[in-house]
This record gives C-alpha cells, structure tokens and sequence, in this order.
C-alpha cells in the first residue's frame, strides 16, 4: 500500500521530532518516496542530516534558501504529493494551517497540495487543550484534514494527559488508511473475527488455542488500507491488532457469537478467522481447582465435562435463510489437517458460505503463529483455487479481491452505481 507513494512529512519544532525519524525510516522501508519539510524551529531539535540520511532525499526547510531550489519545489512538492502528514504538528503550526498561512515552505506546501492533511498535534497537554489550539484543530478538521488524536501519558514536560505523539506503528497505520481511503473498499462495513477463544475452566485456567490473531488482523489491515470501515472482533492472540479499526476484545465462545451477531447488523462482509472452540466447560468453577480437594475423584483424577459450544457460523447461516442479514458476504476458515480439500467443501456447503479458506495447518510455514499462509479458496460456485505459500497479508489481499466483486453484485454502494 505504502510502496511507491509520495508521501511530505512536515515536521514542527516540537519535543516530539525525533520520533518521526523513525517513522520516516520505516516509511522508506515500506517503499514510499519520502520528502521531508523542517521548520525553521524544528532544526532546533532534529538535524536536516538525520532525514536525509533517512530518507534518501533532499530535506527542505527555508523558503528563502538562495538557490531558489525549495521556492521552485514547494508547488512540485505539493503537486505530487499523495498525502502530507505534519508530525509533530505545534499549537504554532496548528494555528497558522489553522489561518490559512503560508509564512514558510511547509505552511506554503499545505495550502498548494490537494492531498489529503494529516495532523498529528503533540505537545503539553495544556497547550493542546486550549480553546485556542481546539478551534484551530476543529476548524481544519471541518475542512477535510484529518486529526490522529494524541495519546495520554507522561509528557516532556513531567505531567501525565493528553499531548503524546503516537508511536511510529500508530501513525503507519493513519497513513495506510488515508491513502486507501477511495479503495475499491470504500465505505463498506466489514467485520472480521481474529484470535482464538478461552474457556474458563476456573477462575485462573481455561482451554485455549494456537492461533495467534495474525490473520485475522492481516484481514483487517488490508480491508482498512482499501478503505473499509472495519469491525475487529479479536480473541486471545499475542500480536497487537491493528490501529484504525473499531477493536472489540472477546473471551469465550459465547462472547464471540454475540459480538458477531451484533456486528454484521450493519456489515456487509463478515470474515471468520477466528479460532473458535467447539466445546467449553459446562460448569467452570467458581474457585481454584486444587489437588487433594472435593473437585478430583476418589481416584485423583479430575473431570471436565465438556458441552458443545454454539456454531457461529451455522446459525448466522439461519439467520441468513430467515431472511436477516439478506446480503451479508461470508468467508469462513477450516483448519484441516487430514483430507484438507474434501473437508472443506463439505464445510462451504453445511454454512452456506460463500468463500471458504482453508489450509493444512500441518504443512510448514502454514496456519497458526506463522507470518506466512498456503491456503485453497473454495468458492459457493464450486471454483476451487490452491495458492502458493505467500505471506498472510498477501493471502488477506486475495480473499478480499474475491470478496470485493461479491459486494458490487449484492449490495452496490452509491459509488458502483456512478461507474
Ligand atoms: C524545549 C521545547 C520544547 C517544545 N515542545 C513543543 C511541543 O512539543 N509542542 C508544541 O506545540 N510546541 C513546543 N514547543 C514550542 C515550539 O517550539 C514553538 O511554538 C515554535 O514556535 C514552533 O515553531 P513551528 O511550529 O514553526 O515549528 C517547544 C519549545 C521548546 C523550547
């Protein structure tokens, strides 16, 4: 998504600047053309040399330097520019974008580009929360830029509040979902369940699984990134899930299935890539199972007795064939690890799915904790495609680029009617 996009990062004179350094650093990594603007008050703090080295690129800061270089590219800049993102963006700098002045090179770029305006405000939280630096911020906002909140915590200054500049992976995440924001996703309610489930088996043991949410976050990342407005219902899963998307954390089963069924009220696609447990523990107990204690059996050992949890996706399958959730698009998962093909089939029928995922999560580099994913898409038509092992954001792109047809012909947005 980022590669091969012209990305300007406008950085004030704020405590803040060192960190974008990174961020520029994993911008590049990621491909895109970086054209870094300093304020005059930011080389205060951070050196040209740092970016350029970072960016492999010219830094641009006085307007007035006497080549006349930055004169003639700050209209360039602005021409070809993908997005322009202000990070740290200063009350100062809020306040003069927020006027519409063009007193330097970056306030210049801002009012020449048609990119989209991406502000990340970070400072004492004071300072940010002023009525003066609010209006600013509400003002620009009403005019299309879009404001990554700031993040509570310890300032520079000491204090604890509002005024933190997110971390580097936050404001990727800002920027990938900018950008996509006209994707061929746009403005289609998604919901995909990520992670596995816990079982309690008492108040400090449960029945868990391997998955480990990395597909199901890779889903919601790239849906984000063709600009979807995502619903993440996430398990137990040791990644962090994505920025940018409504996070719902659930527990059990049972949690998972009221969520889902609360979220596809208004979705259009749902995708189960979560890890769910067939069974749970009838009556989990209310204390700590100890040895020696009444919960074993005369012999020592101890039963659980299991009861079968509720198929998620069977019974939203009756509540499609009922008649509600009409248009809902259903991608399931199976999990094999015997007769993966035929298994899978069997299970696209039974829910009345429209694309099942399925992989032997025996086969190396395949399934749970892996980064990477080999995976046979079935389709309701019978269409039956085995994908090479790739990684699981790249499987994530090929499920959604055979949802996104599935969308147009069962709910067109406004948009597809326009084309
Ligand atoms: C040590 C120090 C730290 C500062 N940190 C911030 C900050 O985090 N956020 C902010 O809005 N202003 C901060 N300021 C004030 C700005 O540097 C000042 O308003 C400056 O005029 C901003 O210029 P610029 O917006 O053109 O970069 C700081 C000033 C100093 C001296």
């Amino acid at each position: 998504m980022l590669a091969g996009k012209r990305i300007v990062v406008g950085v004030c004179g704020g405590i803040a600047a060192y960190k974008v350094a990174d961020l520029v650093s994993k911008l590049r990594q990621a491909g895109a053309d970086v054209d870094v603007i300093l304020t005059e008050h930011a080389e205060r703090f951070v050196s040209a040399l740092t970016f350029s080295a970072l960016s492999q690129r010219p830094v641009y800061g006085d307007l007035w330097e006497p080549t006349g270089e930055a004169a003639a590219r700050h209209i360039a800049l602005g021409r070809e520019a993908d997005l322009l993102l202000v990070a740290p963006a200063t009350a100062n700098t809020i306040a003069r974008l927020g006027q519409g002045m063009a007193d330097d090179l970056l306030t210049t770029v801002a009012l020449a580009t048609t990119a989209p305006l991406l502000l990340a405000p970070a400072m004492e939280s004071h300072m940010y929360q002023h009525a003066a630096t609010q209006a600013n911020l509400r003002l620009l906002a009403e005019r299309g830029a879009i404001v990554i909140p700031p993040e509570s915590g310890r300032l520079a200054s000491g204090e604890i509040g509002p005024g933190r500049l997110p971390e580097t992976p936050t404001l990727l995440a800002w920027i990938s979902k900018t950008l996509g924001r006209n994707g061929d996703l746009a403005g289609r309610r998604v919901v995909v369940t990520a992670g596995g489930t816990r079982e309690p088996i008492d108040p400090v043991r449960y029945i868990g699984n391997h998955s480990s949410g990395l597909m199901g976050f890779a889903l919601a990342e790239e849906a984000r990134d063709r600009g979807a407005d995502v619903t993440l219902l996430a398990g137990s899963v040791n990644a962090i899930p994505p920025d940018g998307v409504t996070l719902r954390r659930v527990g059990t089963t049972l949690e998972l299935r009221d969520a889902t069924l609360e979220a596809i009220r208004e979705a259009e696609a749902l995708v189960m890539a979560a890890a769910v447990a067939d069974y749970r523990v009838e009556r989990p107990a209310g204390h700590k199972i100890k040895k020696g204690s009444a919960d074993e059996n005369p012999d020592g050992s101890l039963t659980l007795h299991l009861t079968p949890n509720p198929d998620i996706l069977a019974e939203i399958n009756a509540l499609v064939t009922a008649g509600g959730a009409p248009r809902l698009i259903r991608v399931g998962f199976a999990a094999e690890t015997t007769d993966v093909e035929r298994n899978a089939a069997a299970k696209l029928a039974r829910k009345g799915l429209d694309i099942l995922v399925a992989n032997d999560v025996t086969k190396p580099g395949s399934g749970f904790g892996t980064e990477t994913n080999e995976v046979i898409l079935l389709s309701a038509g019978g269409a039956s495609e085995r994908l090479p092992l790739m990684t699981k954001r790249e499987v994530a792109r090929a499920i959604w680029d055979r949802v996104v047809p599935l969308l147009r012909d069962r709910a067109p947005s406004s948009r597809d009617a326009e084309h």
